[in-house]
């Protein structure tokens, strides 16, 4: 069964879901391709912290209504380290810029109802799908859905299928220059139906290792430890969980660490990921199929964010000026805020993990990296604007 549209979108996560709604509103039409279901993409627990750029995009084109009701707004983060914790005034800092807190999986949900009240197509359980011609002017996506074979001619087609997904691939070997750091650590990650023990995020650094206290809603925390890479959830059982975040995060004056009912938990690799140029043809990389960045910075959904936002504007441009230069740019135009959000997760995670078989040379270095942002308004600066994200920055 042939089809066409008018941007072909495969993956139904932020990214694709996002451009998808974008472009709905300047009036191009789209179907995103989406290979699980849509109770496995809405459920997925993801990342949390929204910067100033993503909520007000999200606020400015209808998404916005839930978030403020549900999320949570944050003006500051707590670093913690030798029992002592200190804030980064975040809005204080960049000009009243903050943080919300409000689970990816919740904006996904957003997403999923906001294009399918508007008759939005998004075809979930779908697969093989496989990209054809995208360095002709006529690219097609190929995919199975429910047992029949289907063909879709595009104007364009968005990678939005993340690190695993099959659009990189679709790309001509010696095209793509790929960048891949191993991080020689890993986030165990567990969601926990207790409420936090903190007003603000706490990025803990201990000689036992990273640990942070994230949270989901007044009645739900996330909270993370830094574990080996090839570390085995069944080694970690509750209460060992526990026990490792009160003592990573303990202070003198005797915070104690509320615990609960761990509802999720999960070990995820730490890499920093990007590849070059993020297009090829009428093939447009965004999100996670194009970057992937260590979570210490908060990052990975409002860079995916910064992608889909420049993308829709660049295919408004085509389809309502006929101008193909913002396409032709939009690789560059992304790339320099992907490598920014790289050296700033990088930053956070050598600046706060432990790395075995460091002779002290490496910790030392780290405290008076901690105490320097502490210290120092022009340190601290430069951490919150990057964390909040600055426009120009
Ligand atoms: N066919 C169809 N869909 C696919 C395929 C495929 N071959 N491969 C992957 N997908 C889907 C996945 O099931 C997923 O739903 O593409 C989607 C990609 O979504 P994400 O991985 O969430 O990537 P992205 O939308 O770019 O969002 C980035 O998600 O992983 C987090 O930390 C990351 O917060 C960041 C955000
Ligand atoms: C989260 O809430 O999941 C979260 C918060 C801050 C981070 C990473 C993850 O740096």
């Amino acid at each position: 069964m042939n089809k066409k549209t008018q941007v072909g979108i495969v993956g139904a996560g932020p990214s694709g879901l996002l451009l998808s709604h974008l472009l709905h509103l300047e009036g191009i039409d789209s179907v995103v391709l989406e290979a699980r279901s849509r109770k496995y993409v809405e459920e997925r627990v993801r990342a949390g912290v929204l910067e100033q750029g993503t909520v007000d995009l999200l606020c400015n084109t209808g998404l916005g209504d839930r978030l403020r009701r549900e999320g949570l707004e944050h003006h500051g983060i707590e670093l913690r380290f030798d029992g002592r914790g200190h804030r980064i005034a975040l809005s204080d800092l960049t000009d009243g810029r903050s943080i919300w807190i409000y689970g990816q999986r919740e904006v996904v949900k957003d997403l999923i109802n906001t294009r399918l009240v508007s008759d939005g197509t998004i075809h979930f359980e779908v697969d093989d799908v496989s990209l054809t011609g995208v360095d002709s002017s006529s690219p097609a996506l190929s995919y199975r859905k429910d047992g029949t074979d289907h063909n879709l001619e595009c104007d364009f087609i968005t990678g939005c299928d993340g690190f695993h997904g099959v659009s990189r691939e679709s790309i001509p070997a010696g095209v793509l220059r790929t960048y891949h750091h191993v991080y020689p650590f890993g986030w165990l990650g567990i969601l926990a139906a207790v409420a936090p023990s903190t007003e603000e995020l706490i990025y803990a650094y201990h000689d036992r290792g990273f640990a942070l206290h994230s949270l989901r809603s007044p009645e739900i925390s996330r909270l993370y430890i830094q574990v080996d890479p090839d570390e085995d959830i069944n080694n970690w059982p509750d209460d060992r969980i526990w026990e490792e975040l009160s003592v990573r995060m303990a202070t003198d004056d005797g915070w104690k660490l509320r615990t609960g009912p761990v509802l999720e938990k999960g070990i995820a690799p730490m890499r920093s990921f990007v590849v070059e140029p993020m297009q090829y043809g009428r093939l447009f990389l965004a999100g996670d199929a194009a970057h992937i960045v260590p979570a210490t910075g908060a990052k990975g959904l409002n860079l995916a964010v910064h992608d889909v936002h420049k993308l829709s504007r660049a295919l408004t441009a085509w389809y309502r000026r006929g101008s193909d230069e913002p396409l032709k740019q939009y690789s560059a135009n992304c790339l320099d805020r992907v490598w920014r959000v790289q050296d700033f997760s990088s930053f956070m995670s050598l600046m706060l993990h432990r790395f075995s078989g460091d002779d002290g040379f490496k910790t030392r270095l780290q405290r008076a990296q901690l105490k320097y942002v502490c210290r120092s308004e022009a340190a601290a600066r430069s951490l919150a604007e990057n964390y909040v994200g600055l426009p120009h920055v």
